[in-house]
């Protein structure tokens, strides 16, 4: 506990992250698949002399430029504002880990910026040459910026051998690096292709453009969809067992009826995803394939939606498979390293490695704080009070003695980091648990409760 720590109520940190991230995992990936459509549409368009493309180009460009640039680069800084925030330790691992590839990353995305700035504004000034060129510049620094964060963003999940041999290359290049860069490719495509039609959508309906542009954009999508769900089929086979394992069977390892719950929801929001990418799939075929005329920028949005629903359940089960982990074998989404759980003994103190407290704060708070608050908040994110309803301070105290016991007799060891605490201080955090939800209950009610007599 190097950091001093965000108190979070409500939803939870885990939601924050998880909102700002899905939307700008959309946004970005979008930026790469037109990155990739720009300057291929273009280049066809030249080489067919067809002006009615390239003032397609360019009102797509505008958009293009604002939605990425700005939209993109805004809620690209909303990610490092809250893993700074809610995960300092983890992302200063990350980047002590990765320091070179963060800086690849900021020299990459410099130049994709600029030259996209230089291809919005070069459509009248600069020769057809040199502006396709910028074009390939483009589309090669933006898929090179998705080239570098998906080796980190793979390695929280599989990170191979590396927790064992630290070498960089084990770290950066594990299992999932391919798979997940090819899916992650693949949907950049798609989503700019789905973007093509909406603007297509808009055109007069017997407009012979419209109808090439429909029968060239699925000439691109169609095909993608096939083989986006067979990369996510490699994808999830480059998974450790034991993950694919409670995946597929929904269930944790047998950890109480609210955790074979939770689990089993993860396994239904993968295959949500898996359907969704299914039925956009179809839904493009036979909509605007088979049927360009009838074709409308309704059905274009219904197909985005789906694509968002899909790269919404695929982030959101490749984060809840880490658990408990925030980088696996390494670190525990409390920030708690896995070595402080094995090398020492954890009848230790917690709160004397804190070096920073909540003001005013008491032994048990500090307690839930620093190792519960990232996965529970007391009555909203997967609430304690609904969890230890009906406890008594001693009950909880004993299930908290649970999670410090070894792996074989501590059933909640693969879904919570052990306990770190002496006697005194888990005994702080079962009151402190214990008080906080007499509050909760009695506000309930209704009754007004002297705050000050439960918080000693
Ligand atoms: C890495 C995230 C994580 C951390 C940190 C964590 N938990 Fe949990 N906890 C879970 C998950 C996941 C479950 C099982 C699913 C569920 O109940 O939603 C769970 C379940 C529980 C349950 C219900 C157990 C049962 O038998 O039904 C309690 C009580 C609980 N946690 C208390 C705590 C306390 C107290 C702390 C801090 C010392 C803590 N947790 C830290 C993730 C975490």
């Amino acid at each position: 506990m190097d950091y001093p720590a965000w108190i979070v109520g409500g939803v939870g940190p885990g939601w924050i992250i998880g909102l700002i991230a899905t939307f700008h995992v959309l946004i970005s990936q979008f930026a790469v698949g037109g990155g990739i459509f720009l300057p291929t549409t273009e280049a066809w368009a030249r080489k067919n002399n067809r002006e009615d493309v390239i003032d397609f180009l360019k009102d797509f460009s505008r958009f293009f430029l604002i939605l990425t640039n700005v939209v993109g680069a805004i809620s690209g800084i909303g990610i490092w504002w809250a893993i700074g925030l809610i995960s300092p330790q983890a992302s200063s691992s990350l980047i002590r880990l990765f320091s070179f590839i963060w800086a690849t990353e900021w020299a990459v995305f410099l130049v994709e910026i600029i030259s996209l700035v230089f291809y919005y504004y070069g459509w009248e000034k600069m020769s057809p040459k040199v502006h396709q060129t910028i074009g390939w510049i483009y589309a090669t620094t933006a898929w090179l910026s998705l080239f570098t964060i998906n080796g980190i963003l793979t390695f929280m999940l599989t990170p191979g051998d590396w927790p064992t041999t630290h070498n960089f290359m084990h770290a950066y290049f594990n299992n999932g690096f391919w798979p997940a860069l090819v899916v992650r490719t693949l949907i950049c495509i798609s989503l700019a292709g789905i973007y093509a039609t909406f603007v297509v959508s808009k055109m007069p309906q017997d407009s012979r453009f419209r109808k090439e542009l429909l029968a060239y954009t699925s000439s691109w999508l169609v095909p993608t969809y096939g083989l986006l769900i067979a990369s996510l089929i490699w994808y999830f086979s480059t998974l450790p067992a034991p993950i694919l394992q409670s995946l597929l069977s929904g269930l944790a390892g047998g950890v109480g009826k609210a955790a074979f719950g939770n689990m089993a929801i993860v396994s239904r929001i993968a295959l949500l995803g898996i359907l969704a990418v299914i039925t956009t799939g179809l839904g493009f075929f036979v909509s605007a394939y088979l049927n360009p005329r009838e074709f409308t920028w309704r059905k274009s949005a219904l197909l985005l939606a789906g694509m968002a629903i899909f790269v919404a359940s695929y982030e959101y089960t490749r984060e809840y498979l880490r658990k408990p982990y925030v980088i696996r074998g390494f670190m525990f989404s409390n920030g708690v390293p896995l070595k402080a759980t094995t090398k020492k003994p954890l009848n230790r103190s917690f709160t004397e490695e804190m070096r920073f407290k909540p003001k005013d704060s008491t032994l048990g708070e500090q307690m839930f704080v620093g190792q519960c608050m990232a996965c529970h908040t007391m009555s909203g994110y997967r609430a304690l009070d609904k969890r230890l309803a009906g406890r008594d301070s001693e009950s909880i105290y004993q299930l908290l003695i649970i999670m410090q016991k070894p792996e074989k007799e501590n059933p909640y060891h693969s879904v919570m980091p052990p306990l770190i605490g002496t006697e005194e201080e888990v005994r702080a955090l079962s009151a402190y648990l214990y008080d906080s939800i007499q509050v909760i209950e009695k506000k309930a009610k209704g009754t007004k409760v002297d705050k000050a007599s439960v918080e000693n």
